[in-house]
């Protein structure tokens, strides 16, 4: 979903709500451009949000009751970890304090309301489910008997079961193991066989069931609140969809938060450093000034001083879902087909852990691309993942999101400082919407996962000072 569409629609509910002096006030208090100061009595203001988040416990909700217990809620231990990181020395260093808050704590378990891919097709079977953990959240991913992917919240409303604990599928349906409650794949109770045949329990309850697509190898899930975020369409770059180009993917998953992941596509000039003894990044120019050009979705960063030579531009988008481009050049041992490129995403597993898709893609078809795929089998890819491993231990090393408390910016991360801005816009005018529909009283898919933003808000300016 295109930021402009997701502020129109931001726009456009908190006007229709305006007409409630409860809602304003909200609206007014949630908005807090990145970087602002709090007003002087944000602190009330919080507490009032909060207490009028609160009348949404009666909502029915598929997540446990207690605000804390929730996959989204940031875990105070995690807010007490980084607050204790601050040293004496750092929490006196005024070049760090005073510097505004460089991402919005909220986003550490991703940005909700978009597509993501969480599973490779290969590796999921039928006949049951499976757990994984996305953006936080604990998710059961099956197959139906028609082939279709289903993703559900991984906790049976019955009494909370998880279904990726012996939970089997019966053709269209997932049956939970404990009592053998069923639900088709919209998430809606089909049958309650402890209560036999006739029951009006079933059409009572459901689960959460996100947007499901298989593509290109891959399962995606559109994780958010359909009923406030409608699911736009799934929109693949166009490397992906033309039969002249050719790729591999490539999954890394690393104890690195999805943020510093993608902190890292937009810094084009690390691959000079880090990766200076590569295989394909060892040539060009050790230092740049970078620019900035905008695009219908997104931006690009580039090097002024070179091009075609080292990883020299990389480009954001937010079209749905949040991607990446870039290029990098091959050596003649490559064989024939130009430089590849690296289409990114990165999925949040938990706050210190992410699962990120990197396909390597090629302009080339027919005996070119065999060949590709024959070097590729080779060695190309060894020395792919070479690359990758530099990676992994570079941004396994900041060690979380407190690294950001000692950030120094150079002229070179203006890449970096533009996509947390693109990203906080985008999570704040979600907020606007959330808090829209908590103060309207309207009855969101889950009342309790507004509650845990609302909760991660609050956590959030704890842990990073502003
Ligand atoms: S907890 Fe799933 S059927 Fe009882
Ligand atoms: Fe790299």
């Amino acid at each position: 979903m295109s930021r402009s569409r997701v502020g129109a629609f931001a726009r456009s509910f908190a006007r229709s709500t305006s007409a409630s002096p409860v809602a304003t006030t909200l609206c007014r208090s949630a908005i807090r451009p990145s970087g602002a100061r709090l007003p002087a009595d944000s602190r009330h203001k919080r507490l009032t949000a909060a207490s009028a988040s609160s009348s949404l416990s009666n909502v029915p909700s598929d997540t446990p009751s207690s605000a804390s217990n929730s996959s989204n809620a940031i875990p105070r231990s995690v807010v007490r970890r980084q607050s204790g990181d601050l040293s004496r020395s750092a929490r006196y260093d005024t070049r760090v304090v005073k510097r505004p808050a460089a991402i919005d704590a909220g986003l550490q378990l991703g940005l909700r309301n978009r597509w993501y891919p969480i599973f490779e097709s290969k590796d999921l079977g039928s006949g049951k489910a499976i757990g994984i953990k996305r953006l936080g959240e604990e998710l059961a991913l099956w197959r139906d008997s028609s082939g279709q992917p289903h993703v559900f919240i991984d906790r049976c409303p019955h009494r909370g079961a998880a279904f990726s604990e012996g939970g089997t599928v019966h053709g269209q349906e997932l049956q939970c193991w404990y009592h053998g409650f069923r639900y088709d794949g919209s998430g809606q109770c089909t049958a309650v066989p402890v209560e036999g045949e006739q029951t009006a329990l079933a059409n009572r309850v459901s689960i959460t069931s996100y947007p499901v697509e298989e593509r290109w190898g891959m399962i995606w899930a559109y994780i958010g609140e359909v009923d406030l975020f409608p699911s736009p369409p799934l929109e693949l770059p166009d490397e992906m969809l033309r039969p002249d180009w050719a790729g591999h993917i490539a999954r890394a998953t690393w104890r690195a938060n999805w943020l510093l992941v993608i902190d890292n596509l937009m810094d084009p000039m690390h691959a000079s450093w880090l990766h200076a003894k590569s295989y394909t990044l060892s040539k060009g120019k050790k230092s740049a000034r970078l620019a900035v050009r905008e695009l219908d979705d997104g931006f690009i960063v580039e090097r002024e001083n070179q091009r075609g030579v080292n990883f020299d531009w990389t480009e954001y988008h937010d079209n749905g879902s949040l991607w990446f481009r870039l290029e990098i050049p091959y050596p003649r041992s490559a064989g024939p087909g130009g430089p590849f490129r690296i289409l990114g995403w990165s999925t949040p597993v938990d706050a210190e852990s992410s699962l990120s898709y990197f396909l390597r893609m090629r302009h080339v078809s027919g005996w070119q691309r065999r060949l590709w795929d024959l070097l590729y089998g080779l060695y190309l890819e060894r020395n792919h993942w070479n690359v990758l491993e530099q990676d992994r231990r570079i941004l396994e090393s900041q060690r979380g999101l407190s690294s950001r408390l000692w950030e120094h910016m150079a002229q070179t991360d203006i890449g970096v400082v533009r996509l947390r801005r693109m990203l906080n816009e985008a999570y704040w005018s979600q907020q606007e919407v959330y808090l829209a529909a908590a103060a309207a009283g309207r009855k969101p898919s889950s009342g309790e996962r507004v509650k845990a933003l609302l909760a991660a808000r609050g956590a959030g300016r704890e842990a990073i000072p502003v």
